[in-house]
């Protein structure tokens, strides 16, 4: 493997010192529950699947710069991927070892089973946001982990990145892991370790419906859902902080080094004149032995991962490995490693959609429906580790016929109960006379109606662009797919920056020689990853193990016997 390719694994499943990259283990991605989940048993269905041919030639010239310029790519991403990894400063790291704690990212390796992946969510969040104050990971890392079998999100504080703050892209990121963790139903393991509100800041993290207070807002909600919460303290818990331990269901203190107030010494002193220390206002023997605040004393941070294992294991909550199952489902018959070289960096190509989902889904098998028709968008049925999904791919401008068509499908996936994958590359729907005549407004709704109608667990992977009204008939962010990926050379905006300028001059505005280098920066996938609108940028090579992971975490929550209520098409 490619070193670059190699960095990259690494880093997003963060099994990293320690361990060799484990890959997504076959038996974690079957289901071994009885929930509804449709299957393709059939001989009838079986035989509608056809394999998708190849038409590649890996030794063409387009391949081998293809393969070259995304290369570049992926390993400007991954080196970013390495950077944020590291987290704070060497001499906040050095202090945060020098007190005999664990790095944020060998905490996360303790906790997990072995030999199982960390799925890390919005590695770059807070990129390049906050000037001269470098913000790695936001100071937080998360992302999906299996410990004791179960699928859990993990939210873990990196407090060697401003003592593990909350800045305003931390609160993001923790509120969209809550979000993540509510709609499929994962239990929440909270390492905490933060010296709470970033201050200077307070007015941009602390007031608003999505500001810090939502955080213990949904813990509660999700406690009452039947969704476990545990924390584990094993730094800083002051002020708003201290509520993650106290509002979880069970939660573990490291001794001498985990502390909980609602206020710390500095500002007790001012309030009150009393002086005391910080462990005897909060720590880990006062708070399991006296207040009753905290439930499991740790000795230090190993042993307290070791408590918060067990209290997962303490759940009965269903698990998604079953050694008894064996794996289903065949690899694709063409490598996922080939997508660099058929896709290259160049937007202006058109992306051959079935050339990309040959290599995402099981034995390259698809069941394409109503090929010949609407044929600007690719519609049909696979599965994916097994597990059945409904593909909605770009293939050119979404037409009326493509968006008709588009509506139709996920209304079957819905009835189904099949999930939705939407491979994303979308300039918008068609213009011109022609295009109104025939209603493409009318029909354009139908799609996003569907789209934003369907309850059925729905993954977004942006491979090219996302513009327009085509990001939201296409799942973009605020269509809740569970998740939503993006390739390196993903670009979001509400239009090109060339077409953009143009309107603006046409709407009477002097052309302005910055707009256009403005746009095209804020449509840039390192713009969008930083500010959360997608939850991390994947190699294009990831992208089924990613979507495997994504499939298995939604099965906790998602497949249940939900009927979907479409709105009303304007037919
Ligand atoms: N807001 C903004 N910056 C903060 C911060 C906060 N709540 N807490 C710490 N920082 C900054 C520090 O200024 C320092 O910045 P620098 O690296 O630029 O010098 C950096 O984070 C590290 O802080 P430091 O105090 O050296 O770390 P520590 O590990 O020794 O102590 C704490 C950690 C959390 C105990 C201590 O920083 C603290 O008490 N912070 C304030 C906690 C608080 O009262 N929060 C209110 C929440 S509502």
């Amino acid at each position: 493997m490619a070193s670059a390719s190699r960095a990259i694994v690494r880093i997003l499943h963060h099994a990293p010192r320690r361990r060799p990259f484990a890959p997504v283990s076959p038996t974690i991605c079957l289901r071994p529950s009885s929930r509804t989940v449709a299957t393709f048993t059939s001989p009838q269905q079986a035989a509608q699947i056809s394999v998708i041919p190849t038409a590649v030639d890996q030794n063409s010239d387009a391949f081998h710069q293809n393969a070259e310029a995304m290369g570049e790519l992926v390993a400007k991403v991954a080196a970013l991927h390495e950077r944020a990894a590291q987290g704070g400063p060497q001499k906040a790291r050095d202090k945060h070892l020098q007190r005999g704690k664990m790095l944020v990212r060998d905490r996360i390796t303790a906790l997990i089973d072995p030999g199982t992946s960390f799925l890390e969510l919005s590695a770059l969040a807070a990129h390049d946001m906050y000037g001269n104050e470098d913000v790695p990971a936001a100071g937080m890392v998360t992302g999906l982990g299996t410990v004791e079998g179960v699928m859990c999100m993990i939210v873990a504080n990196d407090s060697t990145v401003k003592a593990g703050s909350y800045f305003p892209m931390t609160v993001k990121k923790h509120v969209r892991a809550q979000e993540i963790a509510a709609q499929n139903r994962l239990p929440c393991i909270y390492l905490v370790d933060s010296g709470g509100a970033n201050l200077p800041r307070q007015a941009d993290v602390f007031p608003d419906r999505d500001h810090f207070g939502r955080i213990f807002f949904n813990q509660a909600r999700m406690s009452s859902q039947g969704i476990p919460q545990i924390s584990v303290v094993m730094g800083s818990c002051t002020a708003g902080g201290a509520y993650v331990p106290s509002m979880s269901d069970e939660n573990v203190i490291v001794q001498e080094q985990g502390t909980i107030f609602l206020a710390g010494p500095p500002l007790v002193k001012a309030a009150t004149g009393e002086e005391v220390s910080a462990e005897d206002l909060g720590g880990g023997k006062l708070h399991s032995e006296v207040s009753g605040v905290t439930d499991y004393l740790a000795l230090d941070d190993a042993h307290a991962l070791v408590l918060a294992r067990r209290c997962i294991a303490n759940l009965n909550f269903p698990t998604t490995s079953n050694p008894a199952l064996k794996p289903t489902w065949e690899e694709p018959l063409y490598a996922p490693s080939e997508l660099d070289g058929i896709v290259g960096t160049n937007l202006k190509t058109q992306i051959p959609m079935h050339e990309i989902i040959a290599r995402i889904v099981d034995g390259s098998a698809f069941s394409e429906f109503k090929p010949l028709y609407g044929s600007t968008l690719i519609t049909g049925f696979a599965t994916i580790y097994g597990h059945p999904v409904g593909i909605i791919a770009n293939n050119g401008i979404l037409f009326s016929e493509s968006s008709l068509k588009g509506a139709h499908f996920i209304q079957l996936c819905c009835k189904r109960n099949i999930p939705l994958i939407f491979l994303q590359n979308i300039s918008g729907f068609m213009v011109g006379q022609d295009a109104e005549k025939g209603g493409i407004a009318k029909n354009g709704a139908k799609l996003v109606t569907a789209v934003a109608c369907a309850d059925v667990p729905k993954f977004t992977v942006v491979v090219g662009s996302s513009a327009g009204a085509g990001n939201y008939g296409m799942c973009g962010r605020a269509y809740s797919p569970r998740f939503l990926w993006a390739w390196p050379t993903a670009k979001t905006s509400v239009m090109g920056s060339e077409q953009l300028s143009a309107v603006m001059e046409a709407v009477g505005k002097q052309a302005d020689p910055e707009l256009k280098a403005r746009i095209e920066r804020e449509s840039d996938v390192l713009f969008a990853t930083a500010r959360l609108w997608d939850d991390g940028i994947i190699p294009p090579s990831h992208t089924r193990r990613v979507l495997g992971m994504g499939l298995q975490a939604a099965m906790g929550g998602s497949v249940e016997e939900k009927k979907t209520e479409f709105g009303v098409f304007r037919m």
